[in-house]
């Protein structure tokens, strides 16, 4: 999806964000090898300058973990009054936001879907298609990414599928 100079690609199998879903063990162990989802990145800086800009395309691979949409790991930025945007090129699915309240909402993401993800705000993508999720974005070069905050507490609602609809269910 991205080409050129100062592009970087990294991915993450099933086995590695496995933690993330309310039920890991519905996850066969063939299938742990599996790439849940790609990130190529427009790093024209270093990371943590001031005033750059980052780029960079996701591709979520379709797929449920038991009734739980596949989804990538999601963050609050480090820097936290980081901003984002998110802009879908193709493929169907939600971007998820969780304030520092705990507050959760799902933003539909379609094609041509253009989202502004304010600072304090936690975000991950969740695939409820059938096919790749690929989402454009661009933050700040000094947002950083704060991981941990996620992996102690997770998001406090859930994107699972109810009888074929999407749907977020508060934990
Ligand atoms: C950058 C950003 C996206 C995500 C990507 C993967 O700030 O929000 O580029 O990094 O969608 O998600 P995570 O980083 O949560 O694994
Ligand atoms: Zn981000």
């Amino acid at each position: 999806m991205l080409q050129g100079a100062d592009v970087t690609t990294s991915q993450r199998t099933l086995k590695e964000i496995v933690s993330i879903y309310e039920r890991p063990e519905a996850v066969a162990p063939e299938d742990l090898e599996q790439i849940a989802y790609k990130v190529m990145a427009h790093l024209p800086v270093k990371e943590g300058t001031a005033g750059g800009l980052f780029f960079g395309t996701s591709i979520l691979m379709p797929g449920k973990v038991g009734d739980e949409y596949f989804m990538t790991k999601g963050h609050f930025h480090s820097n936290i009054d980081t901003a984002e945007y998110y802009w879908c090129i193709s493929g169907t699915g939600a971007l998820i936001l969780m304030d520092e309240e705990g507050n959760c909402q799902a933003k539909e993401m379609s094609p041509g879907a253009l989202h502004y993800i304010p600072g304090r705000v936690a975000h991950r993508l969740a695939n409820t298609g059938s096919c790749e999720l690929v989402v454009g974005a661009c933050w700040p070069s000094d947002a950083g990414h704060d991981y941990a905050t996620i992996e102690k507490n997770g998001f406090s609602a859930r994107l699972v599928d109810v009888d074929g609809v999407p749907t977020l269910k508060r934990v």
